[in-house]
């Protein structure tokens, strides 16, 4: 058995989330005023390593984060700098670089939801959950790649998927893959908050903190008695789940059922 079901709780990789989101801008700041009270004149490259060893010893000593994070917080800005230098790109590169970006991440300065996938283990635990001899239907709700959805659709090709994505490259990735696996799988190029959920036995979502909320009201309002909202890694602030997975993968995923009633 790869998962166990226990207690309910906050997942690790939300509050990693939160841990980055304070010691970025405290190691910033921290760095500025320290920049500006030494009796020495620091360059940007000793301020660029400044910020990495505070970021990446506040995030082991106090925020009690990962190795590897700290690994991340203590190379980031100092390998920006050096591949700016050592690159001496030319400007539209940079934009280049910008496009690319958006066109995978989509507006994420408004849906706060980055781009990652489910695991395997996910995967394989969602398709436990589902109906196994009689029809369903399924959203994912930012479907990114179509990853999740396509594979489903081989493991238990009675049911029927769907994914809504408003990123543009991983959308028409989807459709392509959509094409290819010749298996009852739709994608479209939808925002979630426009797309209707009262046909689907099972909404799968994988966001992040910032849209549930939101996201659960509309579940509440528009999916039927008795169907599944399933969010992976991200609860819903004080509403307590039916039931909880944790999954023995990567990040500890943690997949959150409610059953609308
Ligand atoms: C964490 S990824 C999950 C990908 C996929 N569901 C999986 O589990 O592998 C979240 C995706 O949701 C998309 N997304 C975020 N907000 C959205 C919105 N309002 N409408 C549609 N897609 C959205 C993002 O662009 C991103 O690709």
């Amino acid at each position: 058995m790869l998962y166990s079901t226990e207690t309910c709780q906050h997942s690790s990789s939300e509050s990693l989330l939160k841990k980055t989101l304070v010691v970025l801008p405290g190691s910033i700041l921290a760095t500025y005023l320290l920049g500006t009270t030494l009796p020495w004149p620091i360059t940007l490259l000793h301020a660029v390593w400044l910020q990495g060893l505070i970021a990446a010893l506040a995030s082991y000593y106090l925020l009690h984060m990962p190795v590897w994070w700290t690994a991340i917080h203590l190379l980031f800005f100092p390998a920006l700098l050096s591949a700016t230098l050592v690159l001496n790109l030319p400007a539209y590169w940079y934009l280049a670089g910008f496009i690319t970006l958006l066109l995978v991440f989509g507006r994420i300065h408004r849906t706060r939801v980055p781009l990652f996938l489910s695991s395997g283990e996910a995967v394989d635990a969602l398709a436990r959950l589902l109906p196994q001899d009689c029809q369903f239907k399924l959203i994912d709700l930012g479907s990114g790649c179509g990853g999740l959805v396509c594979k489903l659709a081989r493991m238990l090709p009675h049911g029927s998927y769907h994914g809504i994505e408003t990123a543009v490259l991983p959308c028409w990735i989807s459709k392509l893959r959509a094409l290819l696996s010749k298996q009852d799988c739709q994608f479209k190029w939808e925002s979630i908050w426009q797309h209707d959920l009262s046909g689907y036995d099972v909404v799968y979502a994988y966001l992040s903190p910032v849209p549930m909320p939101r996201l659960w009201e509309k579940a509440r309002r528009e999916m039927r008695l008795g169907s599944l909202f399933i969010s992976n890694t991200f609860t819903v602030p004080g509403i307590k789940p039916d039931r909880c997975i944790r999954l023995d993968d990567f990040s500890s995923t943690v997949l959150y059922i409610w059953r609308i009633a």
